[in-house]
């Protein structure tokens, strides 16, 4: 086998144990969401997610290898980081608490991204183009729960902005006033 190759299963060996750890930590960052649409976007998310497993062990097929899961470190980083912020959040406002976990989602949505944007390119490099389609379909998801969580934020950000607003003047915030 050449490296190449060798380094394309490395690599979805890692992501394949990535996405195993988010089947289970995603429930729980929903179950910890106070506002509906980002309990609704883990949701989503976690649908998605074992999609991604499916396609990951079709790639494997089609390379004719074992879908075999290998430690992934960084992922455990992250997913320990969301256990905190979701441990924190308890004693927090809505805003507090959900946009913590916001931040740590879009951290694992990141590290999702560029891994699976490594692997689209190392796939179409060795030739493997149904491998590469299959790995493109996941980024464009992995991208657009990204942008998701990103609009979900916007109206929380706007009620932290109008907490904010109330607390130093005392005044509820008026339409226009930003
Ligand atoms: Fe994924």
């Amino acid at each position: 086998m050449s490296e190449l190759k060798e380094l394309l299963i490395e690599e979805m060996q890692d992501i394949l144990h990535a996405e195993n750890q988010l089947t289970k930590a995603l429930p729980k960052m929903s179950q910890a969401a106070r506002n509906p649409k980002l309990r609704e976007a883990f949701e989503k998310h976690l649908t998605q997610t074992r999609g991604h497993i499916e396609r990951l062990e079709q790639a494997f097929e089609l390379l004719g290898e074992k879908a075999q899961a290998t430690p992934c470190k960084a992922m455990e980083g992250l997913v320990a980081e969301g256990s905190e912020r979701i441990q924190e959040s308890e004693g927090k406002n809505d805003v507090s608490a959900d946009l913590a976990l916001i931040g740590a989602a879009q951290k694992v949505e990141h590290y999702e991204i560029s891994g699976y944007g490594t692997l689209r390119t190392l796939a179409r490099q060795l030739g493997e183009l149904e491998v590469e389609k299959l790995l493109t379909r996941t980024l464009g998801e992995e991208e657009s729960a990204d942008f998701l969580l990103s609009e979900v934020a916007k109206p929380i950000i706007q009620a932290g902005t109008s907490e904010l607003y109330e607390a130093q003047t005392g005044k509820k915030q008026t339409a226009g006033v930003r």
